[in-house]
């Protein structure tokens, strides 16, 4: 479901509109003027303004947009790439799906945008591969761009500014939304995350120069440019500015996409989504997608913003709000998570490979009522010997939720063992 239109939203005002999602309904709603005005600017002025906007990226890592536009060599005999990530493999993450299939346009904007600002030629827009209404609706609004000229040589009607997209469809992999594993994937390999340095910006896509940018991320630019800098950062925070699109799904009665500024409490989504199913009592929340740190009830006040929640032990990720009810068993959230990450680890690394295979072998055997002295501590110890020594952060996401789970749910962990079964009934096969 969509949010009605209130002042503190942008992206979604109009996704209700069937027409939104083709170009003249969006023409009619003001489309296309952030480009215009970009493509009457130097390409440095807007790498500026998307740097003092202050937007960040919306794919999980919240690296500064303007910032990483700036990493795109100027002088460069190469042809430039921008690769947008339409991959959402994170579970618990369904805003990029809504604004592809409602807002296309919004997304081509800012890839334009972009392209006019870092002379890139060409978009690949890499679409998960479940997503086909969004892939469809991205490719006719592809197809009304080059109808109308605003695509190809010279087009928008700027002599000197080329530039195409192309639409490419995932083929299901986690992993491939990880930005080298899905260059991997569109080169048509195996999708592997690559060891860097070399980073995108040097060394992308065919070994092309590249920026890769989150679909929100994109989604946001058109506003900046046509509505300025300071009207941005009228939402959200000093240090993450803007709206975004938070899903709220588990144990809630109206599950959906609400779009809010950054920085709005926790709490307050929660209750945008109808509260806690049948009126339960609220056990703990992954804040942003399956990859963060789970927090306890205690922390329904915190800002979903980065910086409030860093400070809280857990990250924004991609606002995928995961809400659990008291009748939760955290053991058993423990396994699911642990076994996704396990089936999903491309198996490069050892830490990933073996650790995701431990933490899931650990909390299922827990889980059974099979736990052995010795085997909390050794699935704490665990999280600490596979973060942040890996070629991608794919084992840091793997380790954190487990982190979080033992650090404020350790009592279900604990009431495992002597009872040998899991005090909250009946487990499952995994
Ligand atoms: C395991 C893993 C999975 C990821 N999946 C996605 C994804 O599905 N979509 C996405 O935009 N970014 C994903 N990312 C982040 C990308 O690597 C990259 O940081 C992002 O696309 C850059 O865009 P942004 O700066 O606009 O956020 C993932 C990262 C990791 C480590
Ligand atoms: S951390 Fe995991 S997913 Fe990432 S490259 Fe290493 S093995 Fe592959």
């Amino acid at each position: 479901m969509i949010e009605a239109p209130a002042t503190t939203s942008y992206l979604s005002e109009h996704y209700a509109d069937e027409a939104y999602a083709t170009l003249s309904g969006y023409e009619a709603k003001g489309g296309y003027q952030g480009l215009e005005k970009a493509l009457g600017m130097e390409p440095a002025a807007i790498r500026e303004a998307v740097k003092s906007s202050g937007l960040r990226g919306r794919g999980g890592a919240g690296f500064v947009a303007g910032v990483k536009w700036g990493f795109m060599p100027e002088q460069s005999d190469a042809m430039k790439l921008i690769v947008c990530n339409g991959d959402e493999s994170e579970p618990g993450s369904f805003k990029d799906r809504l604004i592809m299939e409602r807002g296309p346009h919004q997304v081509l904007e800012g890839i334009l945008i972009g392209a006019w600002a870092m002379g890139a030629e060409r978009t690949y827009i890499y679409v998960r591969g479940e997503y086909a209404l969004s892939a469809d609706r991205l490719e006719r609004a592809i197809q009304e761009l080059r109808d109308k000229g605003k695509l190809g040589r010279d087009c928008s009607g700027k002599s000197g500014f080329s530039h195409d997209i192309i639409v490419h469809r995932g083929a299901g992999a986690y992993i491939c939304g990880e930005e080298t594993g899905l260059l991997e994937s569109l080169e048509g390999k195996k999708g592997q995350p690559r060891s860097k340095p070399p980073f995108p910006a040097q060394y992308g896509a065919f070994g092309l120069p590249t920026t890769v940018n989150n679909v929100e991320t994109f989604a946001h630019v058109p506003f900046i440019l046509d509505r300025g800098v300071d009207w941005f950062r009228g939402f959200g925070t000093e240090k993450s500015p803007g709206t975004t699109l938070f899903g709220v799904s588990g144990h809630v009665e109206r599950p959906g996409l609400f779009e809010k500024p950054l920085g709005t409490p926790l709490g307050e989504l929660i209750e945008l989504a109808g509260g806690v199913r049948g009126g339960r009592a609220l056990k703990g929340v992954g804040p942003g997608g399956l990859s963060m740190p789970i927090l306890p009830s205690s922390d329904l006040d915190v800002g979903m913003d980065e910086e409030s929640l860093s400070a809280r032990g857990s990250h924004l990720g991609t606002g995928g709000i995961m809400v659990m009810d008291e009748t939760t068993c955290m053991v058993r959230v423990a396994c699911v998570i642990s076994y996704f990450f396990r089936e999903e680890s491309c198996g490069q690394c050892t830490q990933c490979r073996e650790g995701t295979g431990w933490l899931h072998k650990l909390s299922r055997r827990i889980e059974g009522g099979r736990g052995q002295p010795g085997d909390l501590e050794v699935l704490g110890r665990l999280p600490k010997m596979m973060e942040a020594q890996t070629i991608c952060a794919f084992s840091d996401a793997a380790a954190w939720p487990i982190q979080g789970l033992l650090r404020h749910f350790r009592d279900d962990f604990e009431s495992h063992l002597p009872e040998k079964s899991c005090p909250f009934g009946e487990g499952f096969e995994l």
